[in-house]
């Protein structure tokens, strides 16, 4: 099994991925394999809302849910598909998460339930003081319009500080960390024992979508 931990901070190795490698710690240590995925530097554009990724070829090829735009989303998309699991951390830029991650799931998410759904997910931020939750509330967003369950913790995923150290130093919040890593584990496992029980996922309906017009 595998989860993959997206690193959504311009900082390779900063107060984010300080809480991540507190996650992927839990996760190796019960043999699930892991990967830090890093947004990088790169501007990462937003969603074109051409809508290609999702529509089918010309002779009726099933839609190749690739972003017309070849950078890390479609990166991550490739090793997405074969993820059991995912970590979305961010920090916190004006109460929300990095206009980079925000970026990055529009296009990552839109129309690709199908890699998505069923998979458990969970969002960790890191601020220096404030607003976090609703950075916290926004992640979670992705989550739950994707049929992916939701991995909580013991608090908010959340962490406090402006560098590594800082953040190491926020006891409550690193804890929090490791009981969320130990929670995917558990999920994951039930999961898998489930699929081996015969436990089919739930039967969808033909999507409705009314746009509010009647
Ligand atoms: C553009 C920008 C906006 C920020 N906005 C907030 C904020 O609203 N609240 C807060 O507590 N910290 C804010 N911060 C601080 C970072 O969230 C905090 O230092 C975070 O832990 C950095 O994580 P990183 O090292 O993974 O990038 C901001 C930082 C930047 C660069």
């Amino acid at each position: 099994m595998k989860v993959i931990l997206v690193n959504g901070s311009p900082h390779k190795e900063g107060c984010t991925y300080t809480a991540l490698k507190e996650v992927e710690q839990e996760l190796n240590s019960a043999g699930i394999e892991t990967e830090i995925f890093w947004l990088g530097v790169r501007p990462v554009s937003g969603c074109l809302a051409c809508a290609q990724c999702i529509k089918k070829g010309p002779n009726g090829e099933r839609p190749t849910l690739r972003c017309v735009i070849n950078d890390v989303v479609n990166e991550f998309l490739d090793k997405a598909e074969a993820a059991d699991g995912f970590i979305f951390g961010s920090p916190v830029h004006y109460a929300a998460i990095s206009g980079a991650l925000s970026s990055f799931m529009d296009r990552a998410f839109y129309g690709k339930g199908k890699i998505f759904r069923y998979k458990p997910a969970a969002g960790i931020v890191s601020c220096r003081r404030g607003g976090s939750t609703a950075a916290f509330d926004q992640v979670n967003k992705y989550f739950t319009i994707s049929s992916m369950p939701v991995v909580s913790s013991k608090y908010w995923n959340m962490v406090h500080g402006n560098t590594p150290d800082q953040v190491r130093q926020d006891e409550e919040g690193m804890q929090v960390m490791r009981e969320l890593g130990r929670n995917m584990v558990w999920l994951l496992r039930c999961i898998e024992a489930g699929r081996n029980a015969g436990v089919e996922p739930p039967v969808k309906e033909k999507p409705v979508m009314t746009n509010f017009i009647r």
